[in-house]
């Protein structure tokens, strides 16, 4: 039996198929890597939110200064009543600060909140009814899945905005970004748009406090994708044997995140159908997060069809938000 017929029988017994599957493509592929859309479990979400409050992670804080300050310019550029699309929002606490705005003016609003984490919806949708007037759709599915989702529900008679924001677009390798971005254009209408947030480069030992924290939560974030798969696919990860390691690439402009085995040892994976032997020192590259410099924003998101409207830089975090516009 190969590994991919093994999961197919696993998933009669009620596994993740599509996690078993990419478990055994990623960890028997080189480098070995596994996708950073599965550390977003119950547990997972909740670490991330822990992560959001801390003071050597920027994003969070920078970003919603800036959403706190340009409110009534991004408001602008809704229709009334508006239409939000929000791709892996979390919490829902961005969106938050946008529909307070809107029902400061008694402006009623759609939002569709897309993110493959059932967590984070519940808790955007806890977070945005505090906000009568504004109508809730929910997507539990992947970005490219709940996009195509939300749009075939849009009004043809009234503009959309597509909230990207967080620097989620930071897990995309460039090409990815590229076509992710033509896909979202692709998909909106003219007079359509998109707010977009964006980490950018700072010195290399501000990333690395950020992503390797000195209170272990990050290195908590990462470990519990093994956790994770220890309890989905009946693996046997010694969470001892691994350890959180960052590393910046100047080269290709990305924090990399990676647990790297403590010893020589295997590890068998029953749900997906495979046992992996690690080297000592050898990793899992768990996640990539890309950061920007402002110009290479704008250039990205013109090669997909978007015109700049706006561009607005917290200095502090070193974060940046984008408006475009669907020409
Ligand atoms: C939610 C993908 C933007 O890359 O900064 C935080 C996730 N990983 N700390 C990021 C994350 C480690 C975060 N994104």
């Amino acid at each position: 039996m190969t590994a991919l017929e093994a999961v197919a029988e696993r998933s009669a017994a009620g596994f993740d198929e599509a996690l078993a599957r990419d478990v055994a493509a990623g960890l028997t592929s080189r480098p070995k890597q596994l996708p950073a859309k599965y550390l977003y479990d119950a547990l997972g979400s909740q670490l991330f939110e822990a992560i959001c409050e801390l003071p050597w992670y920027p994003i969070t804080r920078g970003e919603r200064a800036l959403l706190t300050r340009e409110r009534d310019a991004i408001l602008a550029r809704l229709d009334d009543p508006a239409t939000l699309i929000e791709l892996g929002g979390g919490n829902g606490e961005k969106l938050a600060i946008l529909a307070g705005g809107l029902a400061e003016r008694d402006r009623a609003a759609t939002v569709h909140l897309i993110d493959i984490s059932e967590t984070a919806l519940a808790r955007a949708r806890h977070t945005v009814a505090g906000h009568p007037s504004v109508a809730v759709r929910e997507h539990r599915a992947t970005y490219a899945e709940g996009l195509r989702m939300a749009v075939a529900e849009l009004d043809p008679d009234r503009s959309a905005m597509v909230l990207f924001l967080g620097s989620n677009i930071g897990n995309l390798a460039r090409d990815e970004a590229d076509r992710f971005l033509a896909e979202i254009a692709a998909a909106l209408r003219t007079g359509d748009s998109l707010l977009l947030g964006t980490d950018l480069v700072k010195p290399e030992a501000d990333l690395v406090l950020a992503y390797d924290d000195p209170l272990g939560v990050t290195a908590a974030f990462n470990r519990n994708l093994l956790v994770r798969l220890n309890r989905e696919l009946d693996a046997d990860f010694d969470l001892a044997q691994f350890a959180h390691r960052v590393v910046w690439n100047g080269r290709e402009s990305r924090m990399e995140s990676h647990l790297v085995s403590q010893a020589e040892q295997t590890v068998c994976i029953p749900a997906a159908g495979c046992c992996v032997r690690f080297a000592e020192g050898e990793s899992i590259w768990t996640e990539s997060s890309y950061k920007y410099r402002p110009g290479a924003v704008v250039e990205l998101a013109a090669c997909a069809g978007f015109a700049c409207r706006a561009q607005w830089i917290e200095p502090d975090a070193e974060f940046a938000l984008s408006l475009f516009d669907v020409p």
